[in-house]
């Protein structure tokens, strides 16, 4: 239901399971560019999440999309001016009762009259009023991005305690390819729904070299046929896209993972077994700062690979031939290698643990004795089986660190828990490990 006292307050509550303490209010700022279409996709989302959401466009984001899509698709008035219901003083009403502002895309004159300090619009206005998260989602060409004026105006939004992401790179309107498009509706949504969960995502990693892995390892039986996991890659995608958008410079090691859109700027590098893996990841650590092994690696792979596809009826002498040898380690390998001097010493390595408890031990004591047995700096260890994590949207578990007490992390999306292990890496890298 939604429910207009004046034509123009914001008072749209919704009468169903989504009417719950946990809605909040997301201020949706539109700015004049091709991408504005998108911004309809990311009112979606975040309806679809149970939050109430204000779209204020700016005058020539309506040259993109018309006001009634926006209020169709929101439920709440859109007004662009801060002449517009002065009634209801909407100009500072609207960014007061914001739990977070987002602006995607933003131009960058929008980001130029937010650096200036601007208030002559009503979006303008309602991020000087703002006093919870704002996260902005540039979008514009690259020479634009680029430009001096642009990128200082970006770094003062930074340093003010704004979120302003990464652009994608890719095409751009018109024949260009290059940074500067928007960043996937559900991308933003992920970075505003960390930032909501309390998590600010600061820009202070810009020359820290960062590389993930992520996703399962596939181990060849045959040319057709491999033995594989049910990894998603997800959280290794998620811990990419934060630390992207903290200004790292990020690379993924994938191997198979569900498809998963590249966080902005970040390199992809593709594996296949646990072997290759291995070879990429210490390619890749040579010159890192911050190393994380988010892949689900197969610990075993067939000693024999045949040659031709394993036919039906030959297939039950072929599984009693076979045997299995053992995958290297790779985390175990980073490790001595870092021992070694040939990953840099001041390099923070991450592990994770997959476990189940059973009559034994917990998964977090199980956890606690891979913690020791890796020999990395930190561990996050989640409890896995029946349905928990593998695939899943959310995730939970325990961030172990040498000398400190397991860290609880509860359950949040993937991205939330990224942020977590990351702000615990970024506290390592400031007291020099
Ligand atoms: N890992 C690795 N190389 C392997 C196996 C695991 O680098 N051959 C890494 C994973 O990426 C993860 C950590 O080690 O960061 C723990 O992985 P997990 O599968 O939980 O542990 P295992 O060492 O395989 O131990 P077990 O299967 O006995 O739980």
């Amino acid at each position: 239901m939604v429910e207009r006292g004046s034509s123009h307050a914001w008072t749209v509550r919704l009468c169903d399971v989504t009417d719950s303490n946990s809605a909040r209010n997301i201020v949706l700022g539109v700015a004049g560019g091709i991408a504005a279409y998108k911004a309809c996709h990311l009112v979606r989302n975040f309806k679809e999440h149970g939050d109430n959401v204000r779209v204020v466009p700016t005058e020539s984001a309506l040259n993109f999309v018309g006001a009634a899509t926006f209020e169709a698709l929101s439920g709440n008035p859109v007004s662009t001016s801060v002449f517009d219901a002065v009634e209801s003083v909407q100009h500072v009403a609207v960014g007061q009762e914001a739990d977070a502002v987002v602006i995607a895309p933003a131009t960058a004159d929008v980001i130029a009259r937010l650096a200036a300090g601007r208030a002559d619009d009503l979006l303008t206005a309602t991020v000087l009023v703002a006093t919870c998260p704002i996260i902005v989602a540039p979008a514009m060409h690259t020479e634009m991005w680029n430009n001096p004026a642009t990128q200082d105006n970006v770094k003062t939004l930074r340093r003010r305690g704004i979120t302003v992401m990464e652009p994608a790179h890719g095409r751009l309107t018109g024949k260009d390819t290059g940074a500067g498009r928007l960043p996937e509706p559900e991308q933003i949504a992920d970075i505003v729904r960390t930032e909501l969960a309390g998590f600010h995502i600061n820009h202070s990693w810009s020359g820290l070299k960062v590389v993930i892995s992520a996703g399962g390892t596939q181990e060849e039986l045959d040319p057709v046929r491999y033995l594989g996991n049910r990894s998603s890659g997800r959280q290794g995608f998620a811990l990419a896209e934060v630390a992207a958008h903290k200004g790292a410079d990020v690379t993924i090691v994938a191997g198979n993972t569900t498809k998963l859109p590249v966080p902005s700027g970040a390199t992809l590098r593709h594996i296949v077994s646990a072997r290759d893996l291995e070879t990429v990841m210490r390619e890749e650590s040579r010159d890192a700062d911050i190393v994380i092994m988010a892949a689900a690696v197969a610990d075993y792979r067939p000693a024999n690979v045949a040659d031709s596809k394993i036919k039906k009826g030959k297939m039950d002498d072929a599984l009693a031939a076979l045997q299995m040898v053992e995958n290297p380690d790779v985390l175990k390998a980073l490790v001595a290698a870092r021992q070694k001097g040939d990953v840099p010493q001041k390099c923070v390595i991450v592990g994770f643990a997959a476990e189940t408890g059973d009559a034994d031990s917990s998964a977090l004591e199980y956890a606690e004795e891979k913690f020791a047995r890796k020999g990395c700096d930190l561990l996050m260890a989640n409890e896995v089986g029946r349905g928990m994590i593998f695939s899943q949207e959310n995730s939970e578990g325990w961030i172990l660190q040498r000398y400190e007490k397991p860290l609880r992390v509860e359950q949040g999306s993937k991205h939330v828990v990224a942020a977590q292990i990351l702000g615990v890496v970024e506290k390592m890298i400031e007291l020099g490990n």
